[in-house]
C-alpha cells in the first residue's frame, strides 16, 4: 500500500503541487510534534506534511463562507475524499482538520507549534494579521513556510522578506518561502536544493 502513498499523493490537484518532496524531507528532519496548515483546500500540504509524521500531529485549518459556499463545500468533500484515500493507503496518520475563519480558530489554540505553513493569503496586511495571531505560539526554533511568494511579490513576497530569520524558497506552485532561525538547518536545505533533493 505505502508504495502507492506518493504517487497517490502527487495526483492531488493544488497549485501547491511540485512541493510534496520538500514536505516529506522537512517532517523526516525536524520529526515536528505540531505542524499547522493555514489553507487546506483539497488537502495536498497537509497530506504531505503528515506523511510520515508518525510521532506527530498535523491540523489543517480551512473555512466555509458564506460567500461561493457550493464551491468551497466541494472542494471540502474533496478534502475528505484525498485524506481518506491517504488514511486507506496508510500514509497518515494524526491529521485533524479545523473548519473555521483561521483568526477565530488561533484565538482557541493552546499548542506550541513546530511547523507553520501559510497558504491563500493574498495581500500584505491579511497575511501580517495571520501571522501575529499565531506567532505566540511558534517554538523559538519553529519553521515557517510561506506560499505564493512570486505570485505576489509585493503582498506577500514583502512580507516574507521582512521576517527576522534565515531565508530561502522553491520555485514550485507560485514559490514557496522556508524561514528558520536556525542557520545549520538553512544550509542544510540550500545543500538540498543544489542536491536536487527537492
Ligand atoms: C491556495 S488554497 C490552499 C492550498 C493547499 N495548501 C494545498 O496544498 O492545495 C488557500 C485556502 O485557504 C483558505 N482560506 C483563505 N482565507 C482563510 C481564512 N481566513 N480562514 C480559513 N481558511 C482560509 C481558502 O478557503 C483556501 O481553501
Amino acid at each position: 500500500m505505502r508504495e502507492r502513498a506518493i504517487p497517490y499523493i502527487q495526483s492531488i490537484s493544488s497549485s501547491w503541487r511540485g512541493n510534496e518532496r520538500f514536505a516529506f524531507w522537512i517532517v523526516k528532519k525536524l520529526k515536528p510534534k505540531i505542524i499547522v496548515d493555514l489553507g487546506l483546500n483539497m488537502g495536498l500540504s497537509a497530506i504531505s506534511f503528515a506523511y510520515g509524521n508518525k510521532g506527530g500531529h498535523t491540523f489543517g485549518i480551512d473555512w466555509l463562507p458564506t460567500e461561493n459556499f457550493s464551491q468551497k463545500r466541494a472542494e471540502m468533500e474533496s478534502a475528505f475524499h484525498n485524506i481518506l484515500n491517504a488514511i486507506r493507503l496508510k500514509c497518515v496518520k494524526n491529521l485533524h482538520l479545523i473548519i473555521g475563519p483561521v483568526p477565530e480558530i488561533s484565538k482557541k489554540w493552546n499548542k506550541e507549534i513546530d511547523l507553520l505553513h501559510i497558504d491563500g493569503i493574498y495581500n500584505y496586511e491579511d497575511i501580517k494579521m495571520h501571522y501575529a495571531h499565531w506567532k505566540p505560539f511558534l517554538k523559538k526554533d519553529a519553521v515557517i513556510l510561506i506560499h505564493e511568494i512570486a505570485a505576489h511579490p509585493n503582498e506577500i513576497g514583502r512580507f516574507f522578506d521582512e521576517l527576522p530569520f534565515y531565508k530561502t524558497h522553491l520555485p514550485y506552485g507560485n514559490g514557496l518561502g522556508i524561514a528558520t532561525p536556525n542557520a545549520d538547518l538553512y544550509q542544510e536545505i540550500d545543500q538540498g536544493k543544489l542536491r536536487r533533493l527537492f
